[in-house]
């Protein structure tokens, strides 16, 4: 079995642990232990410090369960608890992988979402997010892509890398091709209810699709590697819980627990990303508004990051390769198959992101290909 490299987590490897500014990671601002303890009250503090080191259930703790099961509105049992997105991602491939399946995934995408099926010999087929067509989904091309042997459809709203969304239209008309198909339809939603324009619901409200999310991207909370999964069908379930049984037993309990917690206290929690997003987007705004002439972008519609190009249409990895020389982390587009694009998440590095831009502007101002082509230009 081959598992190619992957390229995005071995740029932020080299990178990420001494840059300056971080502006690859696609994360919110940063929380300690002691913060997300602070928004519980004293007993329950007192429960996490006294808390025994054994295994947890393989489904996840209960009260976790039922604090995500309220935020979705669906029952506890409807909950199955993860090591971070990415196991999900690792059981609904390892299940879809029957001889001559296929699955439907995006392109640019999440880099697990092709190398995992691939990997485990799974037919892959791709719907593009062009940026001619404002990165949108077109319904209709994935229809046209399934056909009997499809296993499994996979949307990502807010999509990593470009921010677009799906409209609460486009995943109902998409549910209701899959449900008659008997197609699994699975919506990954690490970056909801992070929006910066039209608001969409979570796929948790369609019964028959199968939804991905976690603690480490709306609710910046990447450390304590917790994910789950909304599953309405119980068999699925059982399959999901039998397959987690064999791969990592059940969570971190400590980090199931400041789950917990965080999750009661969404409101403080998803308030400070989005705040801290919206603000930093403005500060984009005007950035890119000022550098149109070497950079294109489209706004992303939701999530903590943008995925603009160089209108050259070069290689976008040396000019990453340059800013990470001047304290500056982007993730090269090629980590996405889009090689002129770069990925720029404008929420990790909080209120220092303004300080970010200005050193990111001077490189633009002085790229060298941007100067040739001005210099090749007739006057
Ligand atoms: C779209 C998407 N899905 C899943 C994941 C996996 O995240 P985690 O395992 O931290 O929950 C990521 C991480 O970047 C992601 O961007």
């Amino acid at each position: 079995m081959q598992l190619k490299p992957f390229l995005l987590d071995m740029w932020l490897d080299e990178y990420e642990h001494d840059i300056e500014f971080n502006l690859a990671s696609s994360e919110g601002p940063r929380w300690t232990v002691n913060a997300v303890l602070s928004l519980a009250g004293e007993e329950e503090r007192q429960r996490f410090l006294n808390h025994e080191l054994v295994y947890g259930r393989p489904a996840g703790a209960d009260g976790l369960r039922e604090a995500i099961a309220e935020m979705h509105d669906v029952s506890a049992e409807c909950v199955q608890i993860m090591t971070g997105a990415s196991e999900a991602l690792v059981v609904l491939m390892w299940l879809a992988a029957e001889p001559g399946a296929n699955v439907i995934l995006p392109r640019p995408g999440y880099p697990p979402f092709s190398a995992l099926p691939e990997s485990l010999g799974i037919e892959t087929r791709f719907y593009g997010m062009r940026k001619e067509n404002n990165f949108s989904v077109d319904v209709e091309e994935i229809m046209r892509l399934a056909d009997a042997r499809t296993k499994l459809i996979l949307v990502n709203s807010p999509h990593n890398p470009t921010g677009a969304t799906m409209s609460d239209a486009e995943l109902d008309r998409l549910h209701e091709f899959t449900s008659a198909r008997g197609i699994q339809l699975v919506s990954d939603e690490v970056y909801h209810p992070i929006y910066h324009g039209r608001e969409t619901k979570s796929a948790s409200r369609l019964p028959q699709a199968t939804v991905i999310h976690d603690f480490s991207k709306a609710f910046s909370l990447p450390g304590i590697r917790t994910g789950w999964m909304i599953e309405h069908d119980r068999k699925r379930r059982e399959r999901y819980w039998n397959a987690r049984t064999y791969f990592s037993i059940s969570n971190n309990s400590a980090g199931e627990m400041l789950a917990e917690i965080a999750m009661r206290k969404r409101d403080v929690i998803l308030g400070k990303t989005q705040e801290t997003a919206t603000q930093n987007l403005q500060h984009l705004d005007r950035f890119m508004a000022g550098h149109r002439e070497t950079l294109g972008w489209i706004r992303p519609q939701g999530g903590m990051a943008a995925f603009p190009w160089l209108v050259s249409g070069e290689n976008a990895r040396p000019f990453c390769q340059a800013a990470a020389e001047q304290g500056i982390l982007l993730a090269p587009g090629d980590c996405f198959d889009a090689p002129s694009h770069f990925r720029l998440g404008f929420a990790a590095t909080g209120p220092e992101f303004p300080r970010a831009l200005d050193r990111l502007g001077k490189l633009v101002k002085s790229w060298p290909a941007q100067e040739s082509i001005t210099a090749s230009k007739p006057q």
